[in-house]
C-alpha cells in the first residue's frame, strides 16, 4: 500500500511538471559579460556568496577585479560551511539587506550555491523562514538576479532547482527545490578548477555521475533528461581521471564542466534517487562531504536495485564504453557498477564510510526514508530496513 502510494504520488507530480516553469541558466561568455550584465541591469551592488576555500586561493579575484572597474560595488560573503547551514543564509541575507545589493553571485562548489539559493529563497520570500521553504515548490516567486559560477565540476547547481541546507540545531540536510531556485546565468571558467585537489576531483565528478546515474534509472526521465545523461556520463568515463591525474589539463577540466552541467540538468527535471537520500542523512549528521558520500553510495544501492535497473543501466554503460549492443543486460549493467567500484579505487575514494555511529542508524535511515519518498521515483522503494542495511554495508 504504502509503495502504491509513492507511485501515485510521483506519478501525479511528473505528471504536474509538464506545466511548471522550467527554464536553463543564460550562459555568460566570461567576465566581461557579466559585469555589462550588472550595468546593464542597474546593479550598483552585488553579494558574492562563496567560502573561505576559494577566497585564500584567491579564485575571485578576476570576477572581483572586473566587477568593480566596472564601478559596481561588491560584498563577499565567505563563511560558507562545506554543509551550508541555515545560520549561513541569514548571515549572507544580512550583508545582502546592509549594502543595498541587488544581485547574487554564487562562486563555488555546490555548498555555496545552496547558500546563494537560499539567500535568493529568503529574498522571494521574505515573511516565511527557510524551514518554511522546506520541500517542493514553496518559493515560487522571482528571485534576484543570480549568477551561478561553479569552481567545481559536480554538482550541477548552476542549473538545478535544489539547494540543500542543514539545520545546525538538528543536523538534519533538507532540500528546497522549485525552479524558482536555477540560476539566471552562469559563467563556466575552467581555470578556477585547476587547482582543485585530486581528491575533490574525484568526489566532486562522482557526484555528477551520480545525477547521471539517478536521472537515468529513474522513472521520471524525458527524452532530453535522458539524452543530458548519456552524453554526461559519456564525457565522465572519458574525462573524469584524467582530471583527477593531470589537474592542469584545461580540456578535461573543461569536459568535466559540461557533464556536470548536463548531469544537473538532467536530474533537476528526472530527480535524483536514494544513493543522495542515504547521502543526506550522513552529511546533516556528521558533515561527511556529499560527493564522497555518493561516490561510496553509489554501487551498494545500485546493487541492491538489481535486475529492476539492468535495462538502463545497460544503456549507461554502452555510453561509458563498457559493452556494446550485444553485451547481455545483465552483464553490461555489472560491468557498469563494477566500473563504478574501479573509479572509486583508482582515485584513492575508500568503499566505506568511517564514522557512522550504530545506534544513529535506525534515525539516518529515518530521514533518508522521509527525503526519498514518496517524491523520488526511484526504481525500486525501499523500505526502513532496505535503508537500515545500506547503512550498515557502507559502514
Ligand atoms: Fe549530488
Amino acid at each position: 500500500m504504502y509503495k502504491l502510494y509513492c507511485r501515485i504520488y510521483q506519478n501525479a507530480f511528473k505528471a504536474g511538471a509538464v506545466v511548471l516553469p522550467w527554464r536553463r541558466p543564460k550562459r555568460l561568455g566570461g567576465y566581461d559579460a557579466l559585469a555589462t550584465l550588472l550595468r546593464d541591469k542597474n546593479c550598483n551592488s552585488v553579494l558574492i556568496v562563496t567560502d573561505k576555500g576559494i577566497t585564500a586561493l584567491g579564485l575571485h579575484k578576476k570576477l572581483t577585479d572586473t566587477i568593480t572597474q566596472a564601478g559596481i560595488k561588491i560584498v563577499t560573503y565567505d563563511k560558507t560551511a562545506q554543509n551550508p547551514t541555515i545560520d549561513n543564509v541569514e548571515e549572507a541575507l544580512t550583508l545582502y539587506h546592509d549594502k543595498n545589493c541587488s544581485a547574487i553571485i554564487g562562486l563555488g562548489g555546490g555548498s555555496s550555491m545552496d547558500c546563494a539559493k537560499g539567500v535568493g529563497a529568503r529574498i522571494a520570500r521574505p515573511k516565511k523562514a527557510i524551514h518554511q521553504l522546506r520541500g517542493q515548490l514553496k518559493v515560487w516567486l522571482k528571485m534576484p538576479l543570480f549568477i551561478a559560477i561553479p569552481t567545481t565540476a559536480g554538482s550541477g547547481s548552476e542549473t538545478s532547482v535544489a539547494a540543500l541546507l542543514t539545520d545546525s540545531l538538528t543536523h538534519e540536510k533538507f532540500a528546497i527545490n522549485d525552479p524558482a531556485l536555477i540560476p539566471h546565468y552562469m559563467l563556466h571558467d575552467p581555470r578556477l578548477t585547476i587547482d582543485l585537489p585530486p581528491a575533490l576531483t574525484a568526489t566532486t565528478g562522482m557526484d555528477a555521475l551520480c545525477h547521471a546515474v539517478e536521472a537515468y534509472i529513474g522513472n521520471s526521465n524525458t527524452c532530453r533528461t535522458q539524452m543530458d545523461a548519456i552524453k554526461a556520463v559519456r564525457i565522465i568515463f572519458s574525462n573524469l581521471y584524467t582530471a583527477y591525474c593531470d589537474g592542469q589539463n584545461l580540456q578535461a577540466r573543461a569536459n568535466m564542466q559540461k557533464a556536470a552541467y548536463l548531469a544537473g540538468a538532467a536530474f533537476t527535471r528526472a530527480y535524483v534517487g536514494n544513493i543522495h537520500a542515504v547521502s543526506h542523512a550522513l552529511s546533516g549528521q556528521y558533515g561527511t562531504p556529499h560527493g564522497l558520500a555518493n561516490a561510496v553510495i553509489m554501487p551498494y544501492v545500485l546493487d541492491m536495485y538489481g535486475e529492476a535497473i539492468e535495462k538502463p543501466l545497460s544503456e549507461l554503460a554502452i555510453a561509458a564504453g563498457l559493452a556494446d549492443v550485444k553485451t547481455s543486460k545483465n552483464v553490461a549493467a555489472r560491468r557498469f557498477i563494477d566500473a563504478t567500484r574501479d573509479m572509486n579505487k583508482k582515485m584513492g575514494i575508500p568503499d566505506k564510510i568511517s564514522g557512522i555511529n550504530p545506534s544513529d542508524i535506525p534515525m539516518l535511515a529515518t530521514r533518508a526514508l522521509r527525503e526519498a519518498n514518496p517524491l523520488y521515483p526511484v526504481p525500486v522503494i525501499f523500505g526502513h530496513d532496505d535503508m537500515v542495511k545500506i547503512y550498515h554495508a557502507i559502514m
